[in-house]
């Protein structure tokens, strides 16, 4: 029998051979290959300063942090999307303002989002789910009219474009992630991206405890001896050059991937057309699909909030099915309001955030990854389309 996982990680010859160099060198801290890294993801996403890190959390945090979001402060986060875009805020002392999306896009939905606005509030985080940009003009001006921040959580936004722009370029930083079920992976690690000198600097500088300058400057400098100055509260974010170098070296196979992942994206457009009971995910002429995932919704009958967990059992069932003919399903995310944490600590019912509830109990990622054979993709094809609800 077939077993397609959701997500599959395959490294090339070329990363086995570069990620020997900074073992052979001894220079595994934050050096060389970080930079080289950093330099390639500013080249292909257009950002003029890419600073990696430890994972995309810590880029989240670190941008709040940065743009000096504190104890008192609201930032609103969407509902549905991975927990992390939520904690970050906690993180700093402010609070999540959680915003339900459009069921369409799976993102924050900007009609929702001006009537969350108080005094408090200081940022944005529209987050590019499953590597779809959020509606980033609506977002934007909503910023501008409010004078609020916007740090873009593109955690899946390798390859996402909105009107021709690389996502995280749009908002004052954008937060990518590099963990295993991304296009781009080091294992766990992260990237943040700006277009303002200054936040660059300061966001060097926070990753690695506040210092003025690294340890790679100063061991390589003219006065390896003496420590640098320390301006700002730090933290320890960085990525190791061991990670760096199999990231680095991916770079040289980023529009290979991207295209990859769109091409089985399009098979799939084509079969999940041709039923029924399964929305596609949604594509414009304003957007550039990074395909981080294939989520669909699953709709066997219209949702509304007294069929919910009738459509959640059949959803289950569905991928119940799937998973004994070898074929591994998820749901898209799950809802943050739905979580034990936030329900505790905010008081969240699922009604609160019915899109989010509907889209966490509903949707189901198919497995989308570059390797992914014409086999195994026919395969899934059948199984699918011979499916009966
Ligand atoms: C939307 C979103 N934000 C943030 C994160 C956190 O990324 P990391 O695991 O690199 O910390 C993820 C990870 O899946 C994510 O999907």
């Amino acid at each position: 029998m077939m077993n397609i996982p959701i997500a599959k990680t395959v490294f090339t010859e070329s990363e086995f051979e570069n990620i020997l160099k900074p073992l052979k060198s001894g220079w595994v801290v934050q050096g060389p290959f970080v930079s080289e890294f950093e330099l390639k993801w500013s080249e292909y996403t257009g950002a003029k300063h890419s600073v990696a890190l430890s994972n995309c959390t810590t880029a989240l945090h670190l941008s709040l942090a940065a743009l000096g979001i504190t104890r008192g402060d609201e930032v609103v986060v969407p509902s549905f999307t991975w927990v992390a875009t939520a904690n970050a805020v906690e993180y700093t002392g402010a609070k999540p303002v959680l915003c339900d999306i459009d069921l369409t896009s799976f993102n924050i939905d900007p009609a929702k989002l001006e009537s969350l606005i108080n005094k408090n509030t200081k940022a944005i985080i529209p987050v590019h789910l499953f590597g779809l940009s959020a509606n980033m003009n609506e977002i934007m001006a909503i910023a501008a009219k409010y004078n609020l921040a916007v740090v873009e959580d593109a955690a899946c936004g390798f390859g996402a474009k909105y009107n021709g722009k690389h996502v995280g370029n749009i908002g004052d930083t954008g937060c990518f992630s590099f963990h295993p079920r991304k296009a781009i992976t080091t294992g766990e690690g992260g990237m943040v991206t700006t277009n303002s000198d200054e936040l660059a600097v300061k966001l060097r500088a926070m990753r690695d405890h506040g210092a003025s300058i690294s340890d790679h400057q100063r061991h390589h400098g003219n006065k390896p001896y003496l420590l640098p100055d320390f301006p700002y509260l730090g933290y320890n974010y960085r990525m190791t050059d061991i990670q760096a170098s199999i990231g680095s070296t991916q770079m040289d196979r980023a529009v290979e991937i991207h295209s990859a992942r769109t091409a089985i994206a399009d098979k799939y457009d084509e079969i999940i057309d041709s039923l029924s009971w399964l929305k596609k995910p949604f594509r414009n002429s304003e957007v550039e699909h990074g395909f981080q995932a294939y989520v669909c919704l699953f709709t066997p009958e219209e949702i509304h909030p007294g069929n919910i967990s009738n459509v959640n059992k059949l959803r289950n069932k569905l991928m119940d099915h799937l998973q004994q003919k070898g074929i591994s399903t998820r749901p898209g995310t799950h809802s943050v309001h739905m979580l034990d944490f936030y329900r505790n600590k905010y008081g969240f019912r699922n009604e609160d955030y019915l899109n989010s509830c509907i889209a966490a109990e509903c949707s189901i990622a198919l497995p989308l990854f570059p390797s992914l054979s014409d086999e195994e993709f026919k395969y899934i094809a059948k199984v699918l389309t011979e499916y009966k609800i």
